[in-house]
């Protein structure tokens, strides 16, 4: 399968690392340039241990290649894992303002997809609704559009 994932942090790299381990093409996306430059040459951005010789294995296979560009992510796959932080606000709620972010990215690339038509706010439901059923001790807030638009 052919799989994005959004965020090259700790959850990302040792996501995107295992899954091209697997037999799937994988493409990273991150917004910090440097770690995807360091990523796509097989540096590990977090200290794990056997993470850094997977990244250049499945790099030098052409297994795993990373990005900053969102929309050729997107368009490059079947499947968009979303990897980025969910910080705390200051009054402990969650804070989606990641989430939004990638949402409104992969909604915006995902029309130019043949046969997609998922509209931004409609996958940004369907992540937090992931989210929160999983994560059923927090309370849901209303998602700010606004911000993210
Ligand atoms: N780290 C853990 O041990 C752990 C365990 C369980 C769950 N989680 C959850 O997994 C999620 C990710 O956590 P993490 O520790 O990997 O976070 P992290 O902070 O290590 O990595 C997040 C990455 O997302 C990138 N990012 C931010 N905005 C982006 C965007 N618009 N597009 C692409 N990339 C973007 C950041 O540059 C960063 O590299 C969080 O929801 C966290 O709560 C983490």
């Amino acid at each position: 399968m052919r799989i994005s994932i959004f965020g090259l942090g700790y959850v990302g790299c040792v996501t995107a690392a295992c899954l091209a381990r697997d037999g799937h093409d994988v493409v990273g996306v991150d917004v910090n340039p440097v770690k995807v430059a360091g990523i796509a040459a097989g540096k590990s951005p977090i200290i794990e241990r056997g993470l850094e010789d997977l990244l250049k294995t499945v790099v030098r296979q052409g297994k795993l290649r990373a990005t900053i560009d969102a929309r050729d992510a997107v368009l490059d796959s079947d499947i968009s894992l979303i990897c980025v932080g969910t910080p705390s606000n200051p009054n402990g709620s969650l804070n989606t303002r990641y989430v939004e972010s990638v949402c409104k990215e992969i909604g915006l690339a995902i029309p130019k997809n043949p046969g997609g038509a998922l509209s931004y706010e409609g996958l940004l439901e369907l992540a937090l609704d992931s989210y929160y059923d999983r994560n059923t001790h927090l309370s849901r807030p209303r998602p700010n559009r606004r911000r993210a638009a």
